[in-house]
């Protein structure tokens, strides 16, 4: 319905610079929650995230990520389909040592990453929207947490 069509039309212009976009919203997750920055293995001689975040195994996290979302947005009418995918990757991230309270923050730094990209674009029901289809892949993520 409405809720798509803002996603869609948002992202057809940021779908084609993920990897510019996706550095935006990791800088932020960095910034919020330093911590995170540890959880990367390669991460160890890697003090500051500007550093970091040149760094190709970043460069290819940040573009993973992107695709997710990437898919999420393709997959808007069969979100559904995601979802062993979705809770894989759950169990992935948990094993690196994500703590399923983490997405709140990730999501936080999505929403900053739209804002400055999208400037006045960048509307209430805009923000619902992808606050909504955030939701559901990080609850489909979050059943790879439990046995
Ligand atoms: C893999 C960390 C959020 C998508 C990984 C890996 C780490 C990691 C350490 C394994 C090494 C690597 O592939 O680079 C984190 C942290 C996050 C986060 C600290 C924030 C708290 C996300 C989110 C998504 C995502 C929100 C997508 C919605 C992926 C994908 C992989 C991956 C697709 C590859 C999994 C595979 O190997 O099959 N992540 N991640 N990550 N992450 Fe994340």
């Amino acid at each position: 319905e409405k809720d798509k069509g803002l996603i869609r039309d948002s992202w057809e212009s940021l779908g084609k610079n993920k990897v510019p976009h996706g550095i935006v919203m990791f800088t932020r997750l960095f910034e919020l929650d330093p911590a995170l920055l540890t959880l990367f293995s390669y991460s160890t001689n890697c003090g500051v995230a500007p550093e970091c975040l040149s760094s190709p195994e970043f460069l290819e996290h940040v573009t993973k990520v992107m695709l997710v979302i990437d898919a999420a947005v393709s997959h808007l009418d069969d979100l559904h389909t995601l979802e062993e995918f979705l809770l894989n990757l759950g169990r992935k991230h948990q094993a690196v040592g994500v703590k399923t309270q983490s997405f709140a923050v990730v999501g936080e730094s999505l929403l900053y990453m739209l804002q400055s990209s999208l400037g006045p674009a960048y509307t209430t029901p805009l923000r619902q929207a992808w606050l909504n289809m955030y939701s559901i892949v990080v609850s489909a993520m979050t059943r790879g947490w439990a046995k």
